[in-house]
């Protein structure tokens, strides 16, 4: 089960003067991974709060499965895992996912909650408590917890920032597998372009604060990908593609169609 995501003229304002998102309509398709990329500062992390219930838009409207955001959230139908993991520092790894399959009323099945362990490579530190891993290993253990109640839409803000490279790529090769099989709806904020081009059906191209959507790029490749994906020429050429939007949304000369 998937939820599509409609944002309408969704624009955000802090303290009556920083404009983080201009008014912007954009919609996700249920089911499909789309990944966000834009320059710092954007409004990036705003718009996936927005989309969260986190923080309420100063204008426009957000549904999700036409239902307001705070609805999938209550009945536990979103999950987030962003750049800054809030996992409960006294509670390990295993009781950080518990916890999260209780709010959601759902049952603990040691095996799954084990399986997702693995997933995520943190086999033998389910019983550690967050601060004594590192960074990467606090941020692995925020994405499981995030996957453990098999959300409709997932959402997540730069969940690789502090992961070291080689298990960046182990979780870019096996996360896609879940997402397929549950026809999760999945928006990913990375600052890595291959990581966007690699892990998505879609990118969309911020342009730099207020954020507007300076290209929307379909990934046409087929699924499952394999790793030599990001070694052939229609890939790199996509890859262009991003940089160039990325270029054109710093520089402030966008194509019409984001004017
Ligand atoms: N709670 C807040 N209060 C005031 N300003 C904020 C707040 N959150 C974000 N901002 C500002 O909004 C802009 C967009 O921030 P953010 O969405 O975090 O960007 P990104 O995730 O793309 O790096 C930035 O200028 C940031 O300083
Ligand atoms: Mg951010």
């Amino acid at each position: 089960m998937s939820v599509p995501v409609i944002c309408t003229e969704v624009a955000k304002t802090f303290r009556g003067s920083i404009e983080a998102v201009s008014p912007m309509t954009v919609s996700f398709a249920a089911g499909q991974t789309t990944a966000l990329v834009g320059p710092s500062g954007c409004g990036k992390s705003t718009l996936l709060r927005m989309i969260a219930g986190l923080e309420t838009p100063s204008a426009g409207q957000i549904t999700i499965a036409d239902q307001p955001p705070e609805v999938i959230r209550r009945s536990a139908g979103l999950s987030v895992a962003f750049q800054d993991p809030s996992l409960l520092p006294w509670r390990s790894v295993r009781k950080n996912i518990e916890l999260a399959l209780d709010l959601a009323r759902m049952p603990k099945t040691p095996n799954q909650i084990e399986q997702l362990i693995h997933l995520v490579g943190l086999d033998g530190f389910a019983d550690t408590r967050p601060a004594e891993l590192s960074g990467g290993m606090r941020q692995r253990a925020a994405i499981a917890r995030a996957l453990s109640t098999r959300p409709k839409l997932l959402l997540l803000d730069e969940p690789f920032g502090a992961v070291d490279e080689l298990t960046r790529k182990q979780l870019a090769n096996d996360l896609p597998g879940i997402w397929e099989a549950s026809g999760t709806t999945t928006l990913l904020v990375t600052h890595s372009v291959s990581e966007a081009v690699a892990l998505s059906d879609r990118v969309i191209v911020l342009s730099a604060r207020p954020a507007q959507v300076v290209a929307d790029i379909d990934i046409p490749f087929a699924r499952p990908r394999t790793p030599d994906l990001l070694y052939k020429a229609e890939f790199t050429k996509i890859m262009d593609e991003v940089y160039e939007a990325l270029a054109k949304g710093v520089s402030g000369t966008l194509p019409k169609a984001a004017q």
